[in-house]
């Protein structure tokens, strides 16, 4: 038998570079030793788009894209297909599993400066294919004909409507395919939720894959190990991704797969979180819903969008606190690439970025209020004064050269509060600058005048 198995690899080898395709990226491709648990969530996030995609070809079975069959055909998924609320099932609440994932995986990437040189393009790939996922996760969201899959996206595509020189109308038709969301709407988010974004996803995460190779891992200690080779050119600090760390790896999909068969089992809707409430009514143009809101994963940045009452200003705003990412391996060029090696200043500001984060995304779940869009307006500003700050942490600073810095961010929040104000806001906007004012004392006053920001000696090997 095996002399069998032997002589069909080597007949596949002649042909076809199976073995060199295996030793180059599992056998002889060397990770670091000293991976931790955020190093779970790059192969998670992998068995996550395996589950989605295979779920989906399931639901495709059975699911009529058009707008009189659609809420229908879900509702016999559910009810009638041998197992079919299994699979729909598996694919909602593989979405918020997939997003959850990544999210953790780029947090990783920012608590160990994953996005620096030499990894610019893997992480601009990174940063494609997030932005493919969310455009995937809104086609997908319309395709049940769910109250709020009609009115969540009737409020999104009304957005490009915000462009001005004509050109917002016009662009909202033909996104469309209609005067209002319908059929034709329907059948194109379908095309493009089925066969398009995920065919371009699978193709960004090979070229994920492939630049990783080329570069290596990162690490929690942000060492290169290419750098320290040994006489037969292995990395020190390196041992073979396969078997360690497929081994390792087992052991975390286990993990994510008994938490993803908890929700999927006891709480698929996750208390309106995966699915809304609204959704389980089907999609009526007649009758708005009263509350109108993205699904979690989007929502920090719809909050973003509801805080600024203009709403040209409003879409700039969201759509650059998603791009803005893109460009932070240039933003942020301090080569002290782990949060191990940095100052606990910068420690405290990833963390009040994380909890903006959150803050934003609980926000934006909400129903607006005063006070609500008023914190949502602060915390947009914190958001992006992230990543200011990242940039001015780049390197030793002058005084001036952090007051002149200082000076510019104050004329430009009270120019955007002298134009916001109204007599009504007047005190809330005066109590919610604190937060500002503080943010910016602490992280900018507090890395001039105190040794808060000063990093660590990075070892030059894994010790
Ligand atoms: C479908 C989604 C994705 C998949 C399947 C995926 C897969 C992977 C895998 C398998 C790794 C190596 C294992 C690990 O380091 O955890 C990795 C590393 C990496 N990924 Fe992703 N990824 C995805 C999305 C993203 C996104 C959205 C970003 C950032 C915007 C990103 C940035 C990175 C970076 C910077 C690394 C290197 C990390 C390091 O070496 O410290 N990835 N990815």
């Amino acid at each position: 038998m095996k002399a069998i198995l032997t002589g069909l690899l080597g007949w596949t080898d002649a042909r076809f570079p199976l073995s060199k395709m295996w030793n180059e990226h599992l056998a002889k491709y060397y990770a670091p030793k000293n991976f931790n648990f955020w190093y779970f969530f790059g192969s998670l996030a992998l068995l996550m788009l395996v589950i989605m995609i295979v779920s989906g070809i399931w639901l495709t079975m059975y699911y009529k894209p058009s707008a009189d069959e659609a809420f229908a055909s879900v509702e016999y998924i559910m009810r009638e297909v041998p197992m079919g609320w299994f699979i729909r099932y598996m694919h909602s609440t593989g979405a918020s599993f997939f997003f959850l994932v990544v999210y953790l995986h780029m947090f990783r990437g920012l608590m160990y400066g994953s996005y620096k040189n030499p990894r610019e393009l893997l992480w601009v790939i990174g940063m494609a294919i997030y932005m493919l996922m969310m455009v995937e996760g809104f086609f997908g969201y319309l395709l049940p004909w769910g109250q709020m899959s009609y009115w969540g996206a009737q409020v999104i595509i009304s957005l490009f409507g915000a462009l001005p020189f004509g050109l917002g109308e016009p662009l909202t038709l033909w996104i469309r395919g209609d005067y209002v969301i319908a059929d034709a709407t329907l059948n194109r988010f379908f095309a493009l939720h089925v066969a398009a974004v995920p065919l371009a996803l699978l193709a960004l995460v090979g070229a994920h894959i492939l630049a990783l190779h080329e570069v290596g891992s990162n690490n929690p200690d942000g060492i290169e190990i290419k750098k320290n080779k040994d006489v037969n050119g292995i990395p020190r600090d390196g041992i073979p991704f396969h078997p360690y760390y497929t081994v390792k790896d087992i052991w975390g999909v286990a993990v994510c797969l008994i938490l993803f068969a908890a929700v999927l089992f006891f709480a698929p809707t996750f208390f309106g979180y995966f699915i809304e409430q609204p959704n389980f009514v089907p999609a009526n143009p007649l009758k708005t819903p009263e509350h109108i809101a993205p699904v979690w994963y989007f929502t920090p940045y719809y909050a973003i969008l509801r805080a600024i009452p203009d709403k040209l200003t409003g879409v700039i705003a969201m759509f650059a606190s998603t791009l803005i990412f893109f460009v932070l391996p240039w933003l942020d060029r301090n080569p002290i690439k782990s949060i191990r090696y940095r100052g606990p200043l910068f420690r405290l500001l990833l963390g009040t970025f994380v909890v903006t984060f959150l803050v934003l995304g609980y926000l934006g779940t909400q129903s607006p209020t005063a006070a609500g869009s008023e914190l949502g307006f602060r915390l947009g500003e914190l958001y992006f004064s992230f990543f200011l700050i990242m940039w001015l942490y780049t390197k030793p600073r002058t005084l001036s050269f952090n007051y002149t810095v200082l000076g510019i961010v104050a004329v430009l929040f009270i120019f955007f509060d002298a134009i916001r104000f109204d007599s009504d806001k007047g005190t809330l906007i005066v109590v919610s600058s604190l937060l500002v004012i503080g943010y910016y004392v602490v992280f900018v006053l507090g890395s001039m005048y105190t040794k808060l920001n000063e990093p660590k000696p990075v070892p030059e090997r894994v010790t």
